[in-house]
């Protein structure tokens, strides 16, 4: 029997009760389709300071490591805004992601058919369905750029800088392109070629690795129509592929069209087998410890580990059918809509596995 070992990262906020509730999911699915899954916890983010004095310690990295794949809930939260930026929980989380070498962020924008009257858009713009592929560039740009604070004419200043190399475009160019092979062969690249020397490199080289996808059709947007364009039309993008800091933004926006940010999963993938897998949204502290949260977008990105990591795409398959299922009738506060049971985390988490 296969044995695969996940190294769980809780994290803050909501992220442990979310990060339960997958693995309960986790855990059918390996009854059912015949493997067997070691955990192995370890701390990241506020909980890692409060231990340990750092967001991210070699503990953890090691344990990543040593697992076939990583799941995690979400980091930060009031408690540690003092701190100082490179030991705030989020560095915490670039942290991780730098140090597995995680540069290819999926994050898949998909509407589930009892879901389309959650999401704010008209019924019309959203259509039939809606299946976005987001690839987002997750180690490099301005939130890996040299950085610092000096002073300006007396005055405190500080600077950020977004910088790609043209090998750091290929790899995730070349992502996005297989995505794209395995879909709808369609792929839209995101930048800011009209102001950012960056973009201009960013276009020119997913330009000239396009070449070796014809059957591809290309092409180019810029970051403020592509977040117009979201919401004007969403129906014509296929695959989105772009920087880390654009990513970031038109993954949130994306994630609302499908109904809630408590939906959207997402898979971090290194040159290797093994990966990070979370949802995008964050530990939502406001929220947290009253069995609100919506663990599904966790839920799905544990689908996303059995596809990307593990190899089981079947067990990949019914986890989103449950999920789909599920949610006909049941649903947490953030999706709720009249006609359907209102339910907690927990309760959505039972719901699921006795879907599977
Ligand atoms: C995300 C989050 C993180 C990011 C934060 C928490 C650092 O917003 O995963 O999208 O900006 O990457
Ligand atoms: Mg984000």
């Amino acid at each position: 029997m296969n044995k695969y070992k996940i190294a769980v990262l809780k994290g803050d906020g909501i992220g442990p009760e979310i990060v339960n509730e997958a693995i309960k999911v986790l855990n059918k699915t390996a009854e059912k389709f015949g493997f067997e899954v070691d955990y192995d916890e370890a701390l990241l983010g506020g909980c890692a300071i409060d231990a340990t004095g750092v967001p991210l310690p070699e503990e953890t990295i090691a344990k990543c490591k040593a697992a076939d794949s990583v799941l995690l809930g979400a980091v930060g939260g009031p408690k540690w805004d003092n701190q100082p930026g490179n030991n705030r929980p989020e560095a915490g989380l670039l942290g991780i992601r730098g140090a597995l070498g995680l540069f290819a962020n999926l994050r898949p924008a998909v509407i589930f058919e009892p879901l389309k009257n959650a999401s704010p858009l008209k019924a019309e713009i959203i259509g039939d369905s809606m299946d976005i592929m987001i690839v987002r560039e997750l180690t490099g740009g301005i939130y890996f750029g040299k950085r610092g604070k000096f002073e300006e004419d007396g005055v405190p200043a500080a600077y950020d800088t977004e910088k790609y190399s043209v090998t750091e475009i290929e790899r995730i160019g070349r992502v996005a392109f297989d995505m794209a092979m395995k879909r709808n062969k369609k792929l839209t690249s995101v930048d800011k070629a009209n102001v950012l020397d960056s973009s201009r490199l960013w276009r020119e080289t997913i330009i000239r690795l396009s070449k070796e996808y014809p059957e591809v059709e290309l092409s180019h947007m810029y970051v403020d129509n592509c977040a117009m364009q979201l919401v004007r039309n969403p129906k014509q993008f296929d695959v989105i592929v772009t920087s880390n800091i654009f990513g970031d933004i038109l993954s949130d926006e994306a994630s609302m069209i499908s109904g809630s940010i408590g939906m959207l999963a997402s898979a971090s993938l290194s040159s290797g087998k093994s990966g990070l897998y979370e949802p995008i949204h964050g530990s939502a502290p406001d929220i947290a410890g009253q069995g609100i949260a919506n663990p599904l977008a966790t839920i799905l990105s544990v689908a996303m580990m059995l596809r990307y990591s593990l190899d089981e795409p079947k067990a990949a398959e019914a986890i989103e059918k449950a999920v789909s299922e599920a949610l006909k009738t049941v649903r947490t506060p953030d999706i709720y809509t009249e006609g359907t049971k209102k339910v907690s985390t927990s309760e959505m988490g039972d719901i699921v596995v006795s879907l599977l």
